[in-house]
């Protein structure tokens, strides 16, 4: 099991205008993988989104951190952006399986600016803000975190063929 961070970055949600279905939908598919050690609705502002990763990451030392909303195009989309600010490593893979798959079932999936990276041993990971988007994207990458977060926090070094 593996402890587990949820960002949801969204203006409305922020001010309570708006239900976030997506953190929830998230909280609900990783309920397998691990348990959700803190959840945060911040509002789609670098810093913010940057701060919250880092105390998830550095204080609560969590595995995984997830994050939805502010990926696409928008002038307030900078959630890539707040990500890249505090990985040491980009994990380019995740976020190609990611648009790759999706884009069999929508084009836009072409318009998410999703990354994944490492922060130390904390992997973060961005998805689309619709809970149709997390949905997609949760059940591509689902089946490969648990065999990448054991590699990460060195559980793992044979890598099985799969
Ligand atoms: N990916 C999947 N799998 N399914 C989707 O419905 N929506 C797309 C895209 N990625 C979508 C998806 C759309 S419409 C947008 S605008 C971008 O994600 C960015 O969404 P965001 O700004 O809410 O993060």
């Amino acid at each position: 099991m593996f402890n587990i961070g949820i960002i949801t970055a969204s203006d409305k949600g922020f001010r309570g205008e708006r239900e976030d279905a997506s953190g929830r939908l998230i909280a609900t598919m990783l309920q397998e993988l691990g348990q959700i050690r803190s959840y945060k609705v911040v509002a789609d502002d670098a810093e913010q989104i940057s701060k919250e990763m880092v105390i998830m990451a550095d204080q609560l030392g969590v595995d995984l951190i997830l994050t939805t909303g502010g990926t696409g195009l928008g002038p307030r989309d900078v959630t890539p952006e707040a990500t890249l600010a505090v990985v040491d490593r980009q994990v380019p893979g995740i976020a190609e399986a990611m648009r790759a798959k999706s884009l069999e079932i929508t084009s836009r999936a072409m318009l998410s600016r999703a990354v994944a990276g490492m922060r130390n041993k904390t992997l973060i990971i961005n998805l689309p803000g619709s809970p149709k988007g997390v949905q997609e994207c949760l059940e591509v990458i689902l089946p490969a975190l648990e065999h990448g977060l054991a590699i990460m926090k060195g559980e793992a070094s044979e890598c099985a063929r799969h």
